[in-house]
């Protein structure tokens, strides 16, 4: 037997990341709005996006679901390359998205939210809606009201929810605290932790770059399409200027 087979690999060897979207370019009709960008998420790590409106975030976000055809670039998921995917097989093969809007039903109960959430699946989900209000314990309360009239906050929670239904392996939220109070935001943002401490990657994208950073494993910071700074959290809050160009000192 050679010595290749029998040794066990190298400690050393780098890991594939959980996602790994590399040099995205792409963008709507003939104009590129991506213009080589690169988002990496390792399994369990939450990865932030921040960086001006208009910057090409949310394409970014679509991109890596499969809603934007790419003219350049990888996207693999768990090592798979999965360019060709529609977003719904990119679902079967363990992606959630929460887009920025339309992400929920509002005339639809939180229930049949939920309900509408777990599509793709055959299985019993009851389970899986007592996780989802046992994760956001207001929205269990109105299980029967429908979503449009619950506060914005909650209707997040709702968001998210739905796409958790599908048991992701990796959860993309596209500003998850839009529009919500300071006290609804960390909230929100502590369930975040505790979906990516069940071994959940999360890539998010935040207008609240501060508070998001903090709590960010890795941070990119996205300008006109491209990667202006890539580093942890803590890096990008500390670096000054990163502070006064996009955190506003
Ligand atoms: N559906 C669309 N058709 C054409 N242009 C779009 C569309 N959506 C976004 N854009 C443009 O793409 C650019 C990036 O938008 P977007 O990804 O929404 O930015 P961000 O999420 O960072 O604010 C903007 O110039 C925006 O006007
Ligand atoms: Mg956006």
């Amino acid at each position: 037997m050679s010595q290749v087979q029998t040794q066990a690999a190298p400690a050393t060897q780098a890991k594939e990341p959980y996602l790994s979207a590399t040099a995205m370019r792409g963008g709507y009709g003939k104009a590129d709005i991506l213009h080589g960008c690169t988002l990496q998420v390792d399994m369990g790590q939450i990865a932030v996006i921040v960086g001006p409106n208009g910057a090409g975030k949310s394409t970014a976000m679509k991109a890596v679901f499969g809603m934007l055809p790419l003219r350049e670039g990888s996207v693999k998921l768990d090592g798979e390359d999965i360019i060709k995917l529609s977003p719904q097989e990119r679902v079967y093969k363990g992606m959630g998205f929460v887009p920025q809007v339309h992400n929920i039903f509002p005339t639809m109960t939180v229930e049949e939210n939920l309900e509408m959430g777990a599509f793709i699946r055959k299985d019993d989900i009851k389970d899986t809606i007592e996780q989802v209000y046992h994760l956001f314990p207001a929205v269990a309360e109105k299980r029967k009201q429908a979503a449009g009239e619950l506060s914005g906050g909650q209707r997040q929670q709702v968001a998210v929810g739905r796409a958790l239904m599908t048991r992701p392996r990796l959860l993309m939220l596209d500003e998850p605290t839009a529009g919500v109070s300071p006290i609804v935001m960390d909230e929100l943002f502590d369930r975040i932790i505790e979906i990516a401490r069940t071994g959940i990657s999360i890539l998010m994208v935040e207008q609240n770059a501060r508070q998001a950073l903090e709590i960010a494993d890795i941070g990119y910071v996205l300008v006109q399409g491209t990667n202006r700074y890539t580093d942890t959290g803590e890096a990008l809050m500390a670096d000054p200027e990163v502070r006064r160009t996009f955190l506003g000192g």
